[in-house]
C-alpha cells in the first residue's frame, strides 16, 4: 500500500515559518481527518504536499510510496497518484472544463483516452455528482457559485482516480443535501484510495468512516486520536487543549489582541 510519508516537516510563506517540524504518516488505505484552529497550517500542509511553489520547504522530508517527492512538479505529484480538491479552487477563464479534464486524465496515461471512452467516464461522472452535463461546456469554476466550484473538486477525483485524496474544506459552501451527496460518494471511494480531510465540522466526518483524527496546532501536529476527537472539538472547540495538555494556542501579532475598542474603554476610564 502507497503512503505519505513526512518527517520534521519546516515550510515558510512569504518568509513567514507557517509549519515547523511536523511529521505526520497516512496510508492509502485510510481515511485521516485534520483538524485544528483557523490560520495553524492545515491549508499550507496540503499545498505543500501538492507542490505549490508559493510555499517553501526550508527542512523536512516529504515521501510517496518510498520516493522523495519533496523537490517534484504538481503534474509529477499528480501522476504519482495525489489529488487537492481546494479550500478555494481557482476560476481559469479561457480553460473549457471538458478540455482541463481530458488534458488531466491523459497525463496520467500512456495512451491517451478515445473521445468515445472520455465522454463515458465524463458522463458517469457527472450523473454521480448530480452536476448538469452542460457545465461542462463552461470555463474552469469561471462563474461557478461556491458549492459548484466545490463538487467540481470531487467531479475532478472521479475521474482521475488518484490514490490519496486531500481535501480542504470540501464541505464548506455545500448545502445540506451537497453534504450528504459527498459524504456518500465519499464512503464509497474509501474502499479503493486514502483520503485526509480537513474539516472544521463533524457533520461530515459523521457521514465516513474515520480511522484517525489529527489536530494541527502551532505548525505541529499536536494531538492524534481515534474520530472521538472530532465530537469533542465539535462541542467544546479547542479551548481544552491547554487545560488537559498543555497545549497553547499561539495567537497572531500581539497588537491583534488590542483591539481599538478596548484601548477606547480603557482610555475613557482613566
Ligand atoms: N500565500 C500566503 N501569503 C501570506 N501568508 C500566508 C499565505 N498562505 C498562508 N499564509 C498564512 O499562513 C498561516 C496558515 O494559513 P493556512 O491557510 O494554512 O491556515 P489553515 O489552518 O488552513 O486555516 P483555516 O482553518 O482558516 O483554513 C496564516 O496565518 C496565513 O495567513
Ligand atoms: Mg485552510
Amino acid at each position: 500500500m502507497p503512503k505519505l510519508e513526512i518527517k520534521d516537516l519546516h515550510v515558510s510563506v512569504e518568509n513567514k515559518e507557517i509549519l515547523k517540524g511536523l511529521t505526520l504518516s497516512v496510508d492509502t488505505s485510510e481515511t485521516v481527518a485534520l483538524l485544528g484552529p483557523n490560520g495553524n497550517g492545515k491549508s499550507t500542509l496540503f499545498q505543500t504536499i501538492m507542490g505549490n511553489p508559493n510555499y517553501r520547504v526550508t527542512s523536512g522530508s516529504i515521501k510517496f510510496d518510498g520516493k522523495d517527492i519533496t523537490e517534484l512538479e504538481v503534474d509529477e505529484r499528480s501522476k504519482l497518484g495525489l489529488f487537492l480538491g481546494m479550500q478555494n479552487p481557482s476560476e481559469v477563464p479561457g480553460v473549457n472544463n471538458v478540455d482541463f479534464l481530458k488534458a488531466s486524465l491523459n497525463a496520467h496515461r500512456e495512451k491517451p483516452i478515445s473521445l468515445f471512452e472520455f465522454y463515458k467516464v465524463l458522463n458517469k461522472a457527472y450523473e454521480e455528482m448530480h452536476i448538469p452535463f452542460e457545465m461542462s461546456s463552461r470555463n474552469l469554476n469561471e462563474g461557478f457559485s461556491g458549492g459548484e466550484k466545490k463538487k467540481n473538486e470531487i467531479l475532478q477525483m472521479l475521474i482521475l482516480q488518484p490514490k490519496l485524496v486531500m481535501l480542504d474544506e470540501i464541505d464548506s459552501g455545500l448545502d445540506v443535501d451537497a453534504v450528504q451527496l459527498v459524504g456518500s460518494i465519499i464512503k464509497k471511494e474509501q474502499a479503493n484510495r486514502g483520503f485526509l480531510i480537513i474539516s472544521h465540522y463533524a457533520r461530515l466526518y459523521d457521514l465516513i468512516h474515520v480511522d484517525r483524527a489529527f489536530i494541527l496546532v502551532n505548525g505541529v501536529i499536536a494531538l492524534e486520536g481515534d474520530k472521538s476527537l472530532i465530537k469533542k472539538i465539535d462541542q467544546q472547540g479547542y479551548e481544552w487543549l491547554k487545560k488537559e495538555h498543555g497545549i497553547e494556542i499561539e495567537k497572531e501579532e500581539k497588537m491583534n489582541e488590542v483591539s481599538i475598542g478596548s484601548c477606547a474603554i480603557k482610555d475613557s476610564m482613566k
